[in-house]
């Protein structure tokens, strides 16, 4: 199946000179769900907007559904919907007329069918013409979503879509998102926390100072994040790991003195008790253990500074 959205070497530098994105390399296949993680200004709204032809790129190339998104503005523009990270609604305005303007923005002829559907689809139908400063904060974002799909778009972007949203908005929302996956709606989404990412996201790229340092499917980064280590400070260094327990994942660190076990936190079982017995059973004496977990963090770290030696080479 072809990338619903190609993103080659887009550079983003701001009038000023301050460079927001340095060479983003991205594909997006169609009808999956994307999760854009990462720190404040990490270019995350810089790269929606470039995508949604809000600002324009300074170098490479975006194409969306196959049109260049600055030579077939208009193409690219027609399969994109967008709900922007700051809210902006005017008060007095009724549902109704926000999503059928909102579509007669995009020159789609009017269908009230289609948009009685999406508001049906979106729990909004009843509040069809209530003016908009009558509703709850989580309608509102939901009129914000109606807004975006106003024009039947191929490609839905949003942009922290659960910003200062309590609990239960949220999974209301992950769930609105997941519901819009089954009608074969391609969805990016920003948000700072690895949570919603796992929740909702088919793939995860984690973004940081303008570049995209990862990508990869859920399932597979949140493997990653599922490890941990137990550093086990042992009483006598050893020069090697006892044979008895050669099968577990174990490294030898600190001149022998610290033995560290790494394990999958997800695994039915992390082995640790037959572990520890196993060395008694060697006659290592320990003396202290600790746990870590790896954090995003940790991996972010662990990618911008490999980036930086990349960098230096
Ligand atoms: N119009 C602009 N002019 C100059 N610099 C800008 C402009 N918009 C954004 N920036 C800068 O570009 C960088 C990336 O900003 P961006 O809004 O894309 O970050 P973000 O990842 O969306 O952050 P947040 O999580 O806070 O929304 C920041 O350093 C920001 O200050
Ligand atoms: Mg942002």
């Amino acid at each position: 199946m072809p990338a619903m959205v190609e993103i080659t070497n887009a550079e983003k530098t701001y009038k000023g000179g301050f460079q927001a994105l340095k060479g983003v390399n991205l594909e997006i296949r169609e009808g999956e769900i994307l999760a854009l993680l990462g720190p404040n200004g990490a270019g995350k709204t810089t790269l929606i907007s470039t995508i949604c032809g809000i600002t324009m790129p300074t170098g490479g190339t975006i194409r969306v559904g196959g049109h260049d998104v600055v030579t077939e503005f208009r193409k690219a523009r027609a399969l994109i919907g967008l709900v922007p990270q700051e809210l902006t609604l005017e008060p007095f305005e009724t549902v109704w007329s926000a999503v059928r303007f909102s579509r007669g923005l995009f020159g789609a002829a009017p269908d009230e069918a289609y948009l009685d559907d999406l508001l049906k689809r979106l729990s909004l139908f009843d509040k069809k013409h209530s003016q908009l400063q009558e509703l709850s904060g989580g309608m509102k974002r939901r009129v914000l979503i109606a807004k975006a799909l106003s024009h039947d778009p191929k490609v839905l972007f949003l942009d922290e879509p659960t910003a200062g949203v309590d609990v239960e908005l949220r999974r209301d929302m992950w769930e609105i998102v997941s519901a819009l996956k089954e009608t074969g709606v391609t969805i990016i989404l920003t948000t700072h926390y690895i949570e919603e990412a796992e929740a909702m996201a088919d793939r995860i790229g984690v973004i940081s100072d303008g570049q995209l340092l990862l990508v990869e499917e859920t399932a597979s980064l949140m493997a990653r994040l599922g490890k941990k280590e137990m550093r086990i400070s042992l009483a006598e260094p050893l020069t090697e790991v006892p044979a008895s327990v050669s099968d577990y994942e174990l490294t030898l660190e600190e001149d022998g003195a610290l033995l560290i076990y790494t394990y999958d936190t997800r695994a039915e079982r992390t082995g640790i008790a037959r572990l520890v017995a196993a060395l008694a059973e060697a006659g290592v004496v320990i003396s202290d253990v600790e746990t870590r977990q790896s954090s995003l963090e940790d991996i972010f770290v662990g990618l911008v500074r490999k980036n930086d030696k990349e960098d230096a080479a």
